[in-house]
């Protein structure tokens, strides 16, 4: 049996947890000059021009800037405005930059995000996405790693067992599942489904700790495949992704659709949980902050419902839709 349904949303916590990252988007634009590059209003990719810098760290940052109100966007482009022309341009006199310059020795992982933005990759370890693609990682990090999934997931998996329909599915494979949260809790609502989680092997040692401790052992099992490199289990007639799409490039998710979509049984179906941007990809701010924070240890981002689209339908999904799932979370749905 499920927990019950929490008695508040964790949208609060998300924001608090969110909030840290404004601080790095304002002293990392200062830093790059990045105010003092809109001598006009530039879209993404004329900025990009300008600057040299890495388009998914530009969009990440804009969007970010536009949140806090340092920018807006008119027809495409971004513009300075009130707010940053007083308090972000060095001639002005009231200049916020040395406060940021200073305060940015402190910030965590400031220099990743920094190399990242501006050059799209950093020198840096990044241990969790390094591990990802290359499909090794040390037992101990794979726990704290699948606990740290763990915690930011229950909530919606949860709250989405009772929103999202999965009647109909026999066989579920929840892809890169972690924890087993999702798999666990749509299993537990839909009692007559059989569900897998397919993961790397050192996770499914954990995955399986928490099976055993939800007391699905019966009908929740644990698949140890590379999602990349290995062939997938055939059978099922869902195909669970969530985070996953967030943590890799557009090229990389429609890999991972292609993989889905030769799997899947006939009329079976693809989903995947995600935090939608809007269509203009700067609102709202939690996916915002958190297509930002994929910048440091992922090659991903946020998608808008429409970039999700494009990458199911050229894999060969159809009838792609979307429904709010719980707190920011969207389930979007394509059928085979
Ligand atoms: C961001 S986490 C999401 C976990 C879980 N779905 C959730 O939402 O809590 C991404 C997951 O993908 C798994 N993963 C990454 N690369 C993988 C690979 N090559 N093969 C299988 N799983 C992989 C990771 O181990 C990790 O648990």
């Amino acid at each position: 049996m499920n927990p019950a349904l929490p008695p508040i949303d964790d949208t609060q916590i998300w924001d608090s947890m969110l909030s840290l990252y404004n601080t790095h988007a304002i002293a990392l634009a200062l830093e790059l000059q990045v105010f003092e590059a809109f001598d006009a209003p530039m879209s993404v990719e004329e900025l990009v021009s300008k600057t040299g810098y890495s388009t998914r760290g530009i969009k990440a940052l804009l969007a970010m800037l536009k949140i806090r109100g340092l920018l807006d966007r008119h027809e495409g482009r971004y513009q300075l405005n009130n707010l940053s022309r007083t308090y972000m341009l060095k001639d002005s006199p009231y200049y916020w930059g040395p406060f940021f310059s200073w305060t940015s020795a402190s910030l965590p992982n400031y220099k990743i995000y920094m190399e990242n933005i501006r050059d799209g990759g950093t020198k840096e370890e990044r241990e969790a996405a390094d591990g990802w693609e290359s499909g090794e990682m040390d037992p101990e990090f794979a726990r704290t790693i699948t606990d740290y999934m763990h915690c930011h997931s229950i909530a919606s998996a949860v709250g989405m067992s009772h929103t999202c329909d999965f009647s109909g599915v026999n066989k579920l494979l929840d892809v890169g599942g972690g924890s087993g949260c999702y798999a666990i809790a749509i299993a537990n609502a839909n009692t007559d489904m059989q569900a897998t989680i397919m993961e790397l092997k050192p996770v499914c040692a954990v995955t399986e700790d928490y099976i055993t401790k939800a007391g699905v052992s019966d009908r929740v099992d644990t698949k140890a495949v590379d999602m990349f490199r290995e062939a997938w289990p055939e059978g099922y007639d869902a195909h669970f992704f969530a985070n996953v799409f967030h943590d890799w490039s557009f090229e990389t998710c429609a890999e991972l659709a292609k993989k889905s979509y030769a799997s899947l049984a006939p009329g079976g179906r693809i989903c995947l949980q995600e935090m939608l941007l809007d269509e203009g990809e700067d609102n709202p701010a939690a996916p915002v902050a958190f297509s930002f924070l994929m910048t440091w240890g992922t090659k991903g981002q946020q998608f808008t419902l429409d970039e999700l689209r494009g990458i199911l339908e050229s894999s060969g999904f159809k009838n792609i839709r979307a429904q709010r799932s719980y707190g920011y979370y969207s389930l979007v749905t394509g059928d085979k």
